[in-house]
């Protein structure tokens, strides 16, 4: 039987180290059958809600090609197009999705939002990335870290820039759960809210996790596996922010020279999208206003051999796999 069956994933405190890593060693079988080409139909028949109000390439496309390869039929409702929030309240929502569909997919706003779907909807939730959280996300950074190291307990991340967001606080819940050293390396105003520092902390008594909080570049990489940084402004942020993040931050841009630091097995990790060349609209824009060439990552770090974004982007299919057959399907591969 299927522990998950029925469960939302809302975010990765709501989850022991011995789940989270069912999750990935599943998340690793459902890898191995597509390689393979075993069918994994686990979910035949069944349909499923994707409700973004923010935008996406990887989660929408790993649900959606997720959701083909269990056998679901996914609906996809974009950020203009429903009625969600303007016209219908969020519980009201919930109750007309959940009669439906299996399961709902959320990418918004706050974590309340995600959590009042939940409560109402009588049918799993899963997080697609909240202001608080991207629980999917460190589900396929810890695979992939895995892929790379062997294990997670006892690896060194370290996540340069703004801590307060979900990829900061997701990363520190993540690796105070697995019994890794997490170090947020950034000006102390951009460290994770005590609330939640506090919550980990005591995590950390249990696992045997280290959590440090570092200002100085150069001290924080020492000995690290990985180096993680993400955009220096998040979907849904002003963007009268992006000058004080760029004199704040700049100093914690993932460069050669830290990598150096960090020395040869340190490999470099970003959630993606990244600014780290001027191919994009939005990093012509800032160098036009800035003149810099790149943002939380040089060019020459992204495109180096010690980048494993990519994996790490491959492995957001197979990780929300294994979440959405968590929640519906009898057995999980292991
Ligand atoms: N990493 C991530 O969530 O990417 P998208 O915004 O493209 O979904
Ligand atoms: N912090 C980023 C993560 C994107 C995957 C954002 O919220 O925009």
């Amino acid at each position: 039987m299927n522990q998950f069956k029925g469960k939302s994933f809302l975010k990765l405190l709501d989850f022991t180290p011995a789940e989270i890593n069912t999750l990935i060693d599943s998340a690793a079988a459902f890898k191995k059958m597509k390689k393979d080409g075993t069918p994994h139909r686990l979910c035949e028949g069944k349909n499923i809600a994707l409700v973004f109000e923010k935008t996406s390439t990887r989660t929408r496309c790993a649900f959606e090609v997720a959701a083909a390869d269990l056998g679901m039929h996914p609906v996809y409702l974009d950020p203009k197009s429903s009625q969600m929030g303007k016209k219908e309240s969020i519980p009201d929502t919930a109750r007309v999705l959940g009669r439906m569909f299996d399961g709902i997919e959320y990418r918004g706003f706050g974590q309340e939002i995600v959590e009042e779907l939940s409560a109402f909807a009588g049918v799993p939730v899963w997080n697609g990335l909240t202001n608080e959280f991207h629980p999917t996300q460190i589900l396929a950074d810890f695979l992939t870290i895995k892929e790379h190291f062997g294990t997670l307990s006892g690896k060194k991340l370290v996540y340069m820039g703004d801590a307060r967001y979900n990829m900061g606080n997701s990363l520190m819940v993540g690796c105070a759960k697995m019994g890794m050293n997490f170090v947020a390396c950034a000006p102390k105003k951009y460290f994770p809210d005590k609330a939640l520092v506090d919550q980990c902390l005591e995590i950390a008594k249990e696992t045997g996790a280290v959590l440090e909080f570092i200002e100085d570049p150069e001290k924080a990489v020492a000995g690290a596996h990985v180096i993680y940084t993400d955009v220096w402004v998040s979907m849904g942020e002003p963007s009268e922010v992006w000058k004080e993040r760029i004199e704040d931050l700049t100093p914690y841009r993932v460069t050669k020279k830290l990598m150096d630091t960090a020395g040869d097995k340190c490999r470099f990790m970003h959630c993606l999208p990244a600014f780290h060349d001027l191919k994009t609209e939005t990093g012509s824009e800032i160098y036009k206003q800035f003149g810099i060439d790149c943002m939380e990552v040089t060019d020459e770090v992204f495109e180096s051999t010690a980048s494993i974004v990519f994996d790490e982007a491959e492995n957001r299919m197979h990780t929300i796999k294994a979440v959405m057959a968590a929640s519906l399907a009898d057995e999980l591969p292991l």
